[in-house]
């Protein structure tokens, strides 16, 4: 291989690892609201966060027939906390919480149903991973 190939072969790794850093160091927008009674209604208006609160926070409140949904950005600490004390009792009551940051307004759906995160990136890693080893 030529010293041209491989070095821009390099630049293209580079590429490849910039793409993957950069959504974590870009400001998340996230979709936030108080307490909703529908996912539609919460998702009315969204924020980008301060640059310390890199998650999308949700959170269902349930309370016999009655759920409210609040959305907001948050640290990872908050996340941690929240989740950590979230969940349901004997009745059904409780509270479920759900972070993520794998993309902007990645809090689009109610919690319990966050998808794949960051598998193109990782994806693109790899094959570009396997072009500099030939
Ligand atoms: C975010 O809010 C702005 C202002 O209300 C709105 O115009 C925009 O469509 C919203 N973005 C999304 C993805 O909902």
């Amino acid at each position: 291989m030529s010293d041209a190939m491989l070095s821009s072969m390099k630049i293209l790794l580079g590429l490849g690892l910039l793409t993957l850093l950069l959504p974590s160091a870009l400001p998340l927008r996230c979709y936030v609201c108080g307490t909703a009674p529908t996912n539609e209604q919460c998702n009315r208006n969204n924020q980008t966060c301060p640059v310390l609160e890199n998650r999308c926070l949700t959170i269902i409140d349930i309370r016999g027939s009655s759920r409210t949904i609040s959305k907001q950005c948050a640290t990872a600490s908050t996340c941690t906390g929240i989740i950590s004390t979230s969940g349901l009792n004997a009745n059904g009551d409780g509270v479920l919480a759900e972070c993520c940051r794998n993309s902007n307004f990645c809090n689009i759906n109610g919690a319990g149903s966050i998808s794949a995160r960051r598998a193109l990136p990782a994806l693109s890693l790899l094959v570009l991973l396997a072009l500099v080893a030939q």
